[in-house]
């Protein structure tokens, strides 16, 4: 199994040729716009429908038809639902034999879910409610975001601004969207080089998620727009915990605002922070800035200074 100092990320030209030897793995939809078809084309469900160990179980199927092994190579050519079945498929499979490249094709995947090595199943309605690690090097093509959805467009973007406030750096939204995400790319993995099992800094990346799941469940919320009003939240939060002084919550706070729609945090948000995964002893966990450390909160106090 390739470990993660092994895992690149190359920027160019996904050439379909190129990959005749190999076994791909897109959805219907994508294959269309990109004319992805052969026999050694594999089509999974569109979207959050393709994360199921039924569609693992397939996939699985289907590699052991074309009898790969070791030396065999897996491409997931998709977002970050293709990317996630198809790395937990080929955690399992011969118990990681294969090698697997991503070739992500929404912002989100490019920024996030291709770098890693994370990979999850829903099950029973509970998002990620399994999932294994399986790192796998990235092939980033930039040409696949012209056929992208605002929505989509929305989502990356809420990620990216997360990025630009762990590294500091207000001006890189500034930068043309292909810059910024091959930065947003190189930062994710930089990190995770650091800390591949999420045992410490990783965690920083979850900055802005505690919030941002609560919205997404209650108002239905594109991904990353839930994100960026974590990040407008949880900054508040941290303002009133004294974490970060009022210039840096207010700059940041602004920023966000400019860029995506805030809503407003309600009580029955408050309340499903209860079953955030990253909660401890009952006790509601956040990531917060200046220094994006974990922190733990009991819910009364969450509702104290967020209900205001
Ligand atoms: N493993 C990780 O570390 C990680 C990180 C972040 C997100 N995720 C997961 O990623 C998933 C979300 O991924 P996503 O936002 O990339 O969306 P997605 O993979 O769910 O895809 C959404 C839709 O976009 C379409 N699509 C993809 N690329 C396209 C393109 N270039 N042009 C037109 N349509 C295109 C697909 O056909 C699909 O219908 C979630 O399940 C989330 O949990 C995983
Ligand atoms: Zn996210």
């Amino acid at each position: 199994m390739k470990k993660i100092d092994d895992a690149r990320i190359d920027y160019g030209k996904f050439v379909l040729d190129d990959y005749r030897d190999d076994s791909i793995v897109t959805d219907r939809h994508i294959a269309e716009i990109y004319g992805i078809r052969g026999k050694n084309v594999f089509y999974l469900p569109r979207g959050e429908q393709a994360k199921t160990f039924a569609c693992a179980q397939r996939l699985c199927k289907w590699f052991l038809r074309r009898r790969l092994g070791a030396g065999n190579r897996v491409v997931a050519v998709g977002g970050g639902s293709i990317g996630d079945v198809t790395g937990f498929a080929c955690g399992i499979y011969k118990r990681g034999a294969l090698r697997l490249l991503h070739v992500p094709t929404t912002v989100v995947a490019m920024v996030d879910s291709a770098i890693g090595g994370k990979t999850a199943l829903d099950v029973d309605g509970v998002k990620n409610a399994v999932g294994n690690y399986f790192f796998a090097d990235v092939l980033t093509d930039f040409s696949f975001l012209a056929t992208l959805g605002d929505d989509q467009l929305l989502s990356g973007k809420g990620e990216i601004l997360k990025y630009f406030m762990l590294c500091g750096d207000p001006d890189l939204v500034k930068r043309p969207l292909n810059e910024q995400i091959a930065f947003c790319a190189d930062y994710k993995r930089e990190v995770c080089l650091r800390d591949p099992y999420c045992e410490g800094e990783r965690n920083k990346l979850n900055f802005g998620h505690t919030v941002a799941h609560a919205m997404e469940l209650a108002l239905g919320l594109p991904h990353g727009v839930a994100v960026a009003n974590g990040i407008f939240y949880e900054t508040s939060l941290a303002f009133r915990l004294g974490l970060c002084d009022a210039n840096y919550a207010e700059h940041w706070r602004n920023l966000a605002k400019s860029l995506f729609d805030v809503y407003p945090f309600t009580e029955e948000m408050a309340e499903s922070l209860l079953q955030d995964k990253k909660n401890v002893n009952g006790q509601i966990g956040f990531v917060l800035p200046a220094e994006f450390k974990p922190v733990l909160l009991d819910i009364s106090r969450v509702k104290a200074l967020l209900l205001q």
